[in-house]
């Protein structure tokens, strides 16, 4: 078996073209405002940073950049956050991690206005994903929820292994496919004999952040497989290639379809942040669109 490739990439554009059109139906004065905060000098960060800014001001969205240095004390970044959440121009706030050592993320987090954070870490949203009450749910999950139901609509009574319990994506997850009425596992890199885990799955989330750990022959013929994982690797005399959290081609011979990496969940990951910024934009002013923006607004 061939595995079908689920193209993340042109699923996020989709997404990014729909979101353009319902920005349009805000006065020219008062477009969704998302701002992004990066402390420090990380590469990867920067290009992220980049990237997220581009793609706000093509869906029409104002794009308020903070660079500081790396050497800003906590305290400087709370009475930004503070700033920002005071402002009427900002629907959105994102503070990019890692963070400097110094810093404490979890305090960052928690200043955060939860009616802003478009990233959904507060817990205020967690907790409210995991009591099924409304607020904003993290874009990675929301992302990779939405690519598995391009491959299979109707994930009711399926069984669903979720490998990573990050805050960031494999807690959240597990909560979007319970609500979904799978029957989830939230398993680890500590979780004894994880490949017979695996092998039980109809869905499987890799969400290690361990290049290729996932390899073909713990896989159920048939599964549907979502890839989180960005790995960056450097062999010397070849250029750095980024690989997921699953051995691809392995896969590839195994499950019924599949995410690559990159262009699987990497780019749904920004589109949904538009989308949470438009969510908080709506819920600020009130606003609840169409049933049919709602409908696809909620997935
Ligand atoms: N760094 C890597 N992924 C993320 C993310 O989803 N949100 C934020 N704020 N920082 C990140």
């Amino acid at each position: 078996m061939t595995a079908a490739r689920i193209d993340g990439a042109a699923e996020a554009r989709r997404l990014r073209q729909e979101i353009a059109r319902q920005v349009t139906a805000f006065p020219q004065h008062d477009r969704p405002g998302l701002a992004v905060v990066l402390v420090g000098d990380d590469p990867a960060s920067g290009v992220y940073v980049r990237s997220k800014a581009r793609m706000t001001a093509e869906v029409g969205m104002n794009s308020i950049e903070h660079r500081l240095p790396a050497s800003t004390e906590e305290a400087e970044l709370l009475i930004l956050i503070d700033q920002l959440n005071r402002d009427e121009a900002v629907d959105g706030i994102l503070v990019q991690l890692p963070l400097p050592p110094s810093i404490d993320p979890l305090k960052v987090i928690q200043a955060i206005d939860p009616s802003k954070d478009v990233d959904g870490f507060h817990p205020q949203n967690a907790g409210a994903l995991a009591t099924g009450m409304s607020g904003l749910v993290p874009c990675t999950p929301r992302g990779a929820l939405h690519l598995l139901k391009t491959a299979r609509e109707d994930l009711s009574g399926l069984s669903a292994v979720i490998v990573g319990r990050s805050n960031i994506v494999g807690k959240p997850m597990a909560h979007l496919l319970l609500a979904e009425n799978c029957t989830v596992t939230l398993a680890h890199s500590r979780s004894i004999n994880l490949p017979d885990i695996v092998r039980q799955a109809d869905i499987v989330v890799a969400a290690v952040g361990r290049p290729e750990f996932i390899r073909g022959s713990w896989l159920k013929p048939g599964a549907i497989v979502i890839d989180v994982g960005i790995n960056r690797i450097s062999e010397a005399g070849a250029k750095d290639r980024i690989v997921g959290d699953v051995a691809f081609a392995e896969a590839s011979n195994v499950v019924s379809a599949l995410t690559p990496v990159p262009g699987g969940v990497g780019p749904m990951t920004i589109a949904y942040l538009l989308q949470n910024t438009l969510d908080a934009a709506r819920r600020r002013r009130g606003v609840i669109g169409s049933a049919q923006d709602e409908a696809a607004s909620s997935l």
